[in-house]
């Protein structure tokens, strides 16, 4: 068998659990990754190229002659470095300009997916400012307010304040020209990280995300606090819900296009009290930290199963799964997520629990090495513990066992990932 060389884009636990499954592959050799971060520094080559520039990239692939990139992030995606790698023959896993739209514009999703009939939250676009937004009358609050631009889930307003709720519309219309006004989706949401390509499609095990920063689902949206999966909320009933009525349509459509789409197409969901799903979005990458609780599940070979996608063959490919839980909990620095402080030292992350099908250990996201090589915090999200076991009660008490046993000045968990999970 022929090893890969493998580079992956990003800097953040995301990538550090891409970089930890491809390390256990038998397919892969070199690992590298831009920019990296101080958990793939262990295991892969860190290179420091600036991401935004898609040349910079493309220079890099080229000079290490990898088999295959994996983005992780969006921007690279938007800024099309899918249709970039393809011109000079690299395998790329991510999907190109195009189809990154699905995640760089709300307009373009919405659009799609009512051509295709596809469940999703009814919608307005609004390009005049007014003081009088007739659309309030028609929507119940709270009202749903999204910009059209790339914003990380911060660019969504839900407020059942009229007077909020106009300015947040007439803001959006003078910055960018039009805003969507949803109707607001009742229920659960759960995300469910699809690898694709035009061969076929395969769901990973569902996941769930918990975006507000405060126990009990309040405070501000996040990049997101923890996750843990499989999610019991995607039961095999709905599962096949949304397989016909959400991912066999883009399937179809995307799979029939001349450039199709090649990746992971992550789509978020809320499952009504009837087990009905809609879109609540589409991103054309991993989600994290929902890609640190579902890569761990994967039993069969990752770098294979990135490599057959990147290269249209994913239905030659099986992929099995652990029976196995997992859950992860994300250490936020003090003030996130309006203005983290960094530069404190980090105290308590070398333990790791590893007994047999219990495992825990640390993905790094927000984490420095200072001048004396100690662990210093640099990001909002510093790192994230992430427990696998058998039950999901053991991997939520092993990641949190980790989580417990790190100090960091100021810094903040929630303490009840997964309890949705418990509640049911
Ligand atoms: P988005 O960036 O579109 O994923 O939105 C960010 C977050 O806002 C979602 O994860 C939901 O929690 C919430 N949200 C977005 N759209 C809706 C909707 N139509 N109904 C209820 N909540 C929503
Ligand atoms: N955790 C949400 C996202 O990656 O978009």
């Amino acid at each position: 068998m022929v090893l890969l060389d493998v580079l992956i884009i990003g800097n953040g636990g995301r990538e550090h659990a891409i970089a930890i499954g491809l390390n256990n592959s038998k397919s892969i050799d070199n690992i590298h990754v831009a920019p990296g971060n101080v958990g793939t520094y262990e295991i892969a080559v860190n290179h420091d190229i600036d991401i935004s520039k898609s040349e910079n990239i493309t220079n890099l692939a080229s000079k290490l002659n990898v088999d295959l990139v994996i983005i992780g992030p969006e921007m690279p995606l938007v800024n099309g470095i899918a249709d970039e790698l393809k011109k000079i023959n690299i395998n790329c896993f991510g999907p190109i300009s195009k189809w990154a739209n699905l995640e760089g514009s709300k307009k373009y999703a919405k659009e799609l997916m009512k051509s295709l009939n596809i469940p999703t939250a009814e919608y307005v676009l609004i390009s005049e400012v007014s003081n009088n937004h007739e659309i309030l009358e028609y929507f119940n609050p709270p009202w749903v307010i999204k910009r059209d631009v790339l914003a990380g889930g911060k660019g969504v307003k839900v407020t059942s304040d009229k007077i909020i709720a106009i300015s947040s519309i007439n803001d959006a219309i003078i910055s960018d020209g039009y805003v969507l006004v949803e109707n607001f989706l009742m229920g659960e949401e759960a995300s469910i990280l699809v690898m694709m390509d035009e061969s076929d499609y395969v769901c990973l095990p569902a996941s769930q995300d918990h975006k507000r920063l405060l126990d009990n689902d309040e405070g501000p949206n996040t990049g997101g606090m923890g996750a843990y999966a499989p999610a019991p909320i995607i039961t095999p009933s709905v599962l096949q819900r949304v397989e016909e009525e959400i991912i066999k349509p883009m399937h179809h459509f995307l799979r029939n296009e001349d450039n199709p789409y090649r990746g992971c197409l992550y789509v978020g969901l809320m499952i009504d009290d009837d087990g009905a799903p809609n879109v609540v979005e589409f991103n054309v990458r991993f989600g994290d930290p929902e890609t640190q609780v579902t890569i761990p599940l994967i039993s069969s070979d990752l770098g294979e199963l990135f490599y057959s996608v990147s290269s249209g063959k994913l239905s030659d490919y099986e992929i099995k799964f652990h029976k196995l839980s997992s859950a992860t909990v994300v250490l936020a620095s003090k003030n996130y997520p309006d203005s983290p402080t960094t530069g404190d030292l980090i105290y308590g992350y070398e333990v790791v629990i590893d007994e047999g099908e219990i495992n825990a250990f640390i993905h790094y996201s927000g984490t420095a090495k200072n001048e004396q090589g100690l662990y210093i915090s640099s990001g909002g999200r510093v790192l994230s513990a992430t427990g696998v076991a058998p039950t999901l009660r053991d991997a939520v008490e092993a990641s949190y066992q980790i989580i417990n046993n790190i100090t960091l000045s100021g810094s903040y968990f929630r303490s009840d990932i997964a309890s949705r999970a418990f509640r049911r």
